[in-house]
């Protein structure tokens, strides 16, 4: 068996025939009017659907007259006038990929003005019945409110996947363009049931190569697979590929024929992929090319490649993830410091991807100081799925928590209430272009992420893009039931479990607002030690800066001041030692072993109470699991329960790492309550 590989797309059994009875009526005989590839898909599903739903026994049958069927699935403007009347003027609320599920005189009209709409409108309505939704009363009208909902991989032609941690590429170079696996079309089918529409296909760190006919080839036969599930292709572009591809002695942005290189390679990329959605680059970070090698800045780079996909429709997505061990600042300062002085000279094809926080994918940071600070330039949210800093694949940690907590910060930029959430959906400055990415999480393993839970990430990003407001105790409740089961002890005690998770990791990983310090370069486990080895901002006696006197980076104005990126409001809380919420103490402030806190504990005491409380969490998610036996099935049961002993004992492991290595300088004595380090 492995039920992991069919991830939220279970479709399990009905419990008993009351359930099945109730739901067969909608899904027996099913209209649907139109014809066209993604039709085609809608049906493809409704039969996998039944197949599960009804273990076999009962099948769909599918016809284009709306007569005496229960379920309908019709573009809005193929509705009969007498029931497009009675729907009235909401009908036009649905936009271009939106949906609109409605319980109508005993039927459900899936409705939507494209067939996209119609496709998610369907994974909406099968959701409805995974999670045992009563159908009668249904009304959910959806648009997404982010339009570009994107995957990152960061696949090498080789198929390694850089952080990544669930085998190797699931893209094979070597079979494409002619077979077109299976697993493609699984992975089309999972994205379009949560809203994804489009996927850059290779690393950051880019290879010019897949900028050549060898290569656009594949990438054609993947986005000719994945176009009738409303995926489009997109490419990282590496900015030498001029000088490497076609030896031209530049690749300055400024220079024609520079210029005219980037327009012909398009207009070659758009002759294979006729709707390629444009570029992500990743520039002048970590050794790769960019600007800057010319003396350009930023937006000089990303207008050039605006400019050349901006006749076919395409857009640029420039990564903000600049920084460089020769600016003598504090590195996470160096993003704002370089981009908020370009706000508005950028192309309107050009969106500038911000990774959450300002320095890289850590357990926890407080968000990026550009969201609010860029309201003429459209910016997008890069999260992480892959779990690079989290324990990698084997920790247990629901990401949508820590999400949540990023999207919901207020940014002040126009007064109490400016969310995060806002600026990417565009609504707080207007912006006419809008996106999120996540890096993700999959690869050849039979489970697709590792960590059968970190199909939960997957599947919370792809909500959360389409809803950046979207309630995550909802997400997770739902993701149990169609990846599980329905039991309702289950799904309580496991959403338990995730909504605690995030909390017990930064426990036991960087409590009170520590940060990167994980081991050097692969950063699985604690390296609080590093030093050294040539450049400070790769080590992570540069973010703890522990000595006798403390522990902490000083990032007010006696600092680095990176503090004053962010509104003035939150120089008042954060600014101040005393009232600085303790989970962001050590990020922005250094401070003395001895220091009282809040909770009545001097900083060292607290360090290692946390630690502890966070060991005996990951104790606790096991054995709340270990109560998990026999309600679903015994093989993910025991694989999820197998990745309990490595996260627990990696628990302890950074717990006694951590506090061996902070004693030698607090040179206190351990609390009562916090164990003796093996
Ligand atoms: C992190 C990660 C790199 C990655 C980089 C990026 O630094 O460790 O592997 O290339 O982020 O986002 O570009």
């Amino acid at each position: 068996a492995n039920d992991g590989y069919k991830l939220w797309l279970q479709y399990l059994p009905f419990e008993n025939k009351a359930v099945s009875d109730y739901y067969r009526d909608y899904l027996e005989n099913i209209s649907i009017s139109g014809e066209s590839p993604t039709l085609d898909i809608i049906q493809k599903e409704l039969i996998i659907a039944s197949k599960g739903f009804f273990d076999q026994q009962v099948l769909p049958e599918f016809s284009k007259t709306t007569d005496s069927n229960l379920t309908w699935i019709i573009r809005s403007e193929d509705l009969p006038e007498e029931i497009k009347g009675k729907l009235g003027t909401k009908l036009s609320e649905v936009k271009e990929e939106g949906y609109w599920l409605k319980s109508y005189q005993g039927k459900i009209i899936i409705t939507a003005k494209t067939d996209i709409g119609l496709l998610y409108g369907t994974f909406a309505f099968l959701k409805a019945i995974q999670t045992r939704e009563k159908l009668e009363n249904l009304d959910r009208l959806e648009n997404p409110k982010i339009q570009k909902r994107l995957l990152n991989h960061w696949d090498n032609l080789n198929r390694t996947v850089e952080r990544g941690y669930a085998g190797f590429s699931i893209w094979n170079w070597h079979r494409l363009p002619n077979h077109i696996d299976q697993q493609y079309i699984d992975y089309a089918r999972a994205n379009a049931s949560i809203g994804i529409n489009g996927t850059s296909i290779f690393n950051v760190n880019s290879n010019a190569l897949i900028l050549t006919p060898e290569y656009l080839e594949k990438a054609k036969a993947l986005a000719d697979a994945f176009r009738p599930y409303g995926i489009k292709i997109y490419l990282t572009a590496r900015f030498n590929a001029p000088m490497i591809l076609d030896s031209l002695p530049t690749a300055d942005p400024q220079d024609p024929a520079v210029q005219v290189w980037w327009k012909k390679k398009t207009k070659e990329i758009y002759s294979y992929i006729p709707d390629f959605g444009g570029f992500l680059v990743k520039a002048d970070s970590e050794g790769q090319p960019g600007p800057h090698n010319y003396g350009r800045t930023q937006a000089d780079g990303a207008n050039m490649l605006a400019d050349a996909v901006r006749p076919f429709g395409g857009i640029v997505m420039w990564r903000a993830f600049v920084y460089n061990e020769k600016t003598p600042t504090d590195r996470i300062r160096q993003a704002y410091d370089e981009f908020k002085p370009l706000d508005g000279t950028f192309r309107d094809n050009v969106i500038v991807q911000v990774k959450n926080g300002p320095l890289d994918f850590q357990p926890r940071e407080p968000f990026h100081p550009l969201f609010g600070a860029m309201p003429k330039t459209p910016l997008m949210m890069e999260f992480q799925i892959t779990k690079e800093y989290l324990g990698q694949e084997t920790h247990w940690v629901n990401l949508a928590t820590m999400w949540r907590e990023i999207l919901q910060s207020d940014t002040y930029a126009k007064g109490k209430g400016s969310t995060v959430s806002k600026v990417i959906d565009g609504s707080l400055h207007g912006y006419k272009l809008t996106g999120i990415a996540g890096v993700a999480n999959i690869g050849t393993d039979r489970n697709w992420t590792g960590h059968q839970t970190a199909q939960a990430d997957w599947y919370a990003f792809g909500k959360l893009a389409w809803n950046p407001d979207a309630n995550i105790d909802e997400i997770a409740e739902d993701w149990l039931k169609m990846t599980f089961s329905n039991d309702v002890d289950f799904v309580a005690t496991s959403k338990e479990i995730m909504l605690r998770s995030h909390e017990i990791l930064v426990n036991y990983m960087t409590p009170l607002g520590l940060h990167h310090i994980m081991a050097r370069s692969h950063h699985w486990g604690p390296g609080p030690w590093v030093t050294g080895g040539g450049r400070e901002d790769w080590t992570a006696t540069y973010y703890h800066k522990a000595s006798e006197e403390g522990i902490g980076f000083d990032r007010t104005e006696k600092g680095s001041n990176a503090l004053a990126q962010y509104a003035p409001e939150w120089k008042k809380t954060w600014g101040d030692a005393d009232k600085i919420p303790l989970e962001y103490l050590l990020w922005f402030h250094r401070v003395s072993w001895d220091k009282k806190l809040s909770t009545g504990n001097n900083l060292w005491t607290e360090m290692a109470l946390r630690y502890q409380k966070g060991v005996e969490g990951a104790r606790w998610m096991q054995s709340q699991w270990a109560k998990m036996e026999g309600k679903i099935d015994q093989e993910r049961y025991e694989h999820i329960s197998s990745f309990f002993k490595i996260q627990v004992s990696e628990a302890e492991w950074w717990r006694d790492s951590c506090l061996l290595y902070f004693q030698q300088f607090s040179k206190m004595t351990l609390p009562p309550g916090v164990e003796k380090p093996k």
